[in-house]
């Protein structure tokens, strides 16, 4: 009982403090003005720039902070403790008051920014309570109106031509489970419907032939699909996230290495697409005989491994590949999904004739989970479950970003604001070409490489000083991961800083 008192006791001074410092302010502020020549919505309860208070980032309060939790777990990746009350719109505020403007955004996960006031309405709303107390076992037991939240969240905005969905707590259990669905399908086709042999049921149980099937899940070099044990076999970024774990021998392909600007390299990117498609329906043959492959899964852009474009017209033919082939084609779409390329999903600038078998999706959608054609429903029960399933109160919060990104046009805002930023980022590239290559993106989705790890390393500190929070991927690459609400005068904010650091620190 004291515990419990002492915790509501907390949480009414965090409320009251969010109530005087972000939602009074955000509550008259967080409008759009109708579009234009630009699109906008103004979060007028936010800061108007960075504000950088301490000498070293991080501050004191943050290091300190980091030392205590150095005596419970190793604290390596913590880079900052934040003040979440203090924390609005498109800035992020630590725990030594530095305002940083966030191009970063959670490793891109947060769709509406800090405190956004309908999340905040949506949390203090008396009929949401019960979806944010009780968690429920989705698989056995899901609240009355479950069927109504995902047909008002998830549903409303599933890519074209999939109708069916499987929700997940994270990204990597969405691709897990998405690798199992697609084995299924595999084993339930060459099986042409019929039930399983009492030989496979027992081989399954100790892990053999024929039982667990010699079935492989082909990837790409350089993409990123998760930790967990499947899906870290398929993640090919970075060894640090690989290493001493046993894994598959499946197919790994390369993906296609792009040289910029686009216009200048046409030709010779056109012959990258063509052999990285050559190199997958090679796999894909050499694999028949010893562990055929299931499906593959790709990333419309590969994100955690460096921003790495490929072209539309490569997704068109590698689709067809896979329908040629008879695999299935599963697009990972949690980094790139839920708008900030200009579109929901990145894949629906490809134009495909047949939707991609399963997407996958978690991050800014704040649930994990998949989007399935049909034909990838396991037939019986528990074949794709575990204990929570994913969260209903993630979906109430969805259901009101969606509402947000429809009403004030976010998608677009993320295609203008995208446009304007990599026109300045090209500007700077152009101003600076021995220190800033490679301008690419979709959307605010944007990235530019730098000459080395160390300068990269370098610049993404430097940017800390100066009142921007930005993270890297891949070895020489910054990624940039706004916000749907990043405008372009925050843009011009990122710019301004960005020109200072190569001016003046480099
Ligand atoms: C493309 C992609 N897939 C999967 C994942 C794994 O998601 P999670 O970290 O939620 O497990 C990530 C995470 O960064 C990702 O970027």
């Amino acid at each position: 009982m004291a515990a419990s008192l002492a915790f509501s006791g907390s949480r009414c001074a965090a409320n009251n403090f969010l109530k005087q410092n972000v939602i009074g302010k955000c509550k008259a502020a967080f409008h759009c003005r109708q579009f234009s020549v630009s699109t906008a919505c103004h979060v007028a309860g936010e800061p108007e720039g960075p504000r950088i208070v301490t000498q070293d980032i991080p501050g004191p309060k943050s290091t300190s902070l980091k030392n205590d939790l150095n005596n419970l777990q190793n604290p390596a990746t913590v880079q900052l403790f934040i003040n979440y009350n203090k924390s609005a719109g498109n800035y992020l505020c630590d725990a030594d008051d530095n305002l940083f403007l966030d191009v970063y955004n959670q490793i891109s996960s947060m769709p509406l920014g800090y405190n956004h006031p309908a999340l905040i309405e949506a949390v203090k709303n008396p009929e949401n309570m019960q979806a944010f107390v009780n968690r429920p076992a989705l698989g056995i037991l899901p609240p009355n109106d479950f069927v109504e939240k995902l047909n008002s969240s998830l549903m409303s905005i599933a890519p074209p031509g999939l109708k069916e969905i499987q929700t997940m707590a994270c990204g990597s259990c969405s691709n897990e489970n998405a690798f199992k669905a697609v084995c299924f399908w595999y084993r339930n086709k060459e099986r042409a419907g019929q039930p399983p042999t009492e030989q496979e049921l027992r081989s399954c149980m100790v892990n053999e032939l024929p039982g667990a099937a010699n079935l492989s899940i082909l990837s790409f070099m350089g993409g990123f699909h998760g930790r967990t044990f499947g899906a870290l076999a398929c993640t090919h970024s970075k060894p640090i996230h690989k290493l001493d774990v046993p894994s598959f021998d499946w197919p790994i392909a390369d993906f296609p290495k792009y040289r910029y600007p686009l216009e200048q390299f046409q030709k010779e990117n056109a012959a990258e697409d063509t052999k990285s498609l050559a190199h997958v329906e090679d796999l894909i043959d050499r694999y028949k005989k010893k562990r055929p492959v299931a499906g593959l899964i790709v990333e419309p852009i590969q994100a955690e491994g460096g921003d790495n474009h490929a072209s539309d017209s490569y997704f068109r033919k590698l689709r067809k590949l896979c329908l040629d082939k008879g695999i299935a084609f599963i697009c990972d779409e949690v980094q790139t999904g839920g708008g900030p390329t200009g579109k929901f999903w990145a894949h629906e600038f490809w134009g495909l004739d047949v939707p991609p078998d399963v997407v996958t999706f978690s991050k800014k959608m704040l649930t994990g989970g998949y989007f399935y054609r049909d034909e990838f429903r396991p037939k019986e029960g528990y074949r794709v479950f575990n204990t929570w399933l994913g969260d209903p109160s993630k979906m109430v919060l969805l259901q009101e970003v969606i509402k947000v990104i429809k009403e004030k046009n976010l998608l677009k805002n993320m295609e203008m604001t995208g446009a304007d930023l990599i026109k300045g980022l090209k500007d700077l590239q152009n101003k600076y070409p021995s220190k800033l290559f490679n301008v690419r993106g979709r959307g605010t989705f944007a990235a530019m490489d730098f000459p080395t790890p160390e300068a990269r390393d370098k610049a993404v500190k430097c940017l800390h000083k100066r009142g921007i929070h930005c993270g890297g991927s891949g070895s020489r690459t910054l990624r940039i991961r706004t916000a749907l609400i990043f405008e372009t005068k925050h843009a011009d904010i990122f710019l301004d800083r960005l020109n200072q650091v190569l001016q003046d620190d480099f």
